[in-house]
């Protein structure tokens, strides 16, 4: 009965009552512009991270938005009213993105994760968050995450989906991992493609303030807000830092549960380039 109250299918995908039916069945109507920029992700891929990292670069003024998917259909006009510039975050699949932002040829920045990661952090995510569905455990987590059957589907379709336009001049494709290993190199990367002038040192500064560390003191000490996320599956920002670490699926997945995962890896990614 829980499941009942909290999720509800859209186009084969669950949501989250928080994305409400009327808000989804209107996405196509959106109003993008062109000098909107798009935050996408399959959840937990590291959103936050990369949204505090962006909106450092800009020195003009820049709205992070809630995501373009979470609440009721007076969305569109809240978003419609804003006056300045736009970063728009998403966990909506390729196919669902509103086209406006396709024809328009917006600016997107995809992140992605290992999904063994990925899974991990989502099963601690849907354990201390009210909005989700009760997990007793993380063998039952595992099974739901590998069939698609969790909040925005299909690890595997998502990512797929988004893979697809990867060499499109207006998609950048990004890795958690990749941050983690040199994030220098990464900020100076995303600022180049949104055409920022951003010298060396303010990189290095906002590298700094983009840690792991500093992002959860600031949440703590609340000098971000502490009721406003990037992830359309809850407004509570304290829920977001948890670990911040590469490769903790050792830690959860049995020898069993990863040849499982590598089998099915395998077969739903045969097509991709990762
Ligand atoms: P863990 O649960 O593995 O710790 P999202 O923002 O898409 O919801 O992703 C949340 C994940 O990103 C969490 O992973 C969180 O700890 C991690 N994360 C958030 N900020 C980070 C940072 N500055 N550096 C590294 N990881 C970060």
């Amino acid at each position: 009965s829980n499941e009942a109250e909290l999720i509800h299918m859209f186009k084969g995908i669950p949501f989250t009552t928080r994305s409400s039916p009327e808000l989804l069945k209107s996405l196509d109507a959106f109003d993008a512009r062109e000098d909107d920029v798009l935050l996408v992700s399959y959840p937990k891929s590291g959103t936050h991270w990369l949204a505090g990292v962006i909106t450092k670069l800009y020195d003009t003024q820049v709205t992070l938005t809630s995501p373009i998917e979470f609440g009721d259909i007076s969305k569109l006009e809240e978003l419609n009213k804003l006056s300045s510039k736009r970063i728009i975050p998403t966990h909506l699949d390729y196919n669902m993105l509103p086209e406006n932002f396709k024809n328009k040829k917006c600016k997107m920045i995809y992140i992605c994760r290992n999904p063994k990661d990925t899974a991990v952090s989502m099963y601690h995510y849907y354990r201390d968050n009210p909005n989700l569905p009760t997990v007793e455990t993380w063998t039952a987590f595992f099974d739901l995450f590998v069939k698609g059957e969790v909040v925005c589907g299909s690890w595997f379709d998502h990512f797929l989906s988004w893979e697809e336009h990867e060499n499109e001049k207006n998609i950048l494709f990004l890795f958690y991992e990749d941050m983690k290993k040199d994030l220098h190199k990464i900020v100076s990367k995303i600022s180049l493609f949104l055409g920022l002038n951003v010298s060396d040192n303010d990189i290095q500064d906002i590298c700094k303030k983009s840690s792991f560390s500093e992002m959860k003191s600031d949440t703590e000490k609340e000098n971000s807000d502490p009721s406003h996320t990037v992830c359309a599956l809850t407004s509570n920002r304290k829920l977001i830092f948890r670990k911040g670490a590469v490769g903790d699926w050792k830690n959860h997945f049995t020898p069993k549960q990863n040849r499982r995962f590598e089998e099915i890896f395998n077969e739903k990614m045969k097509l991709s380039k990762m």
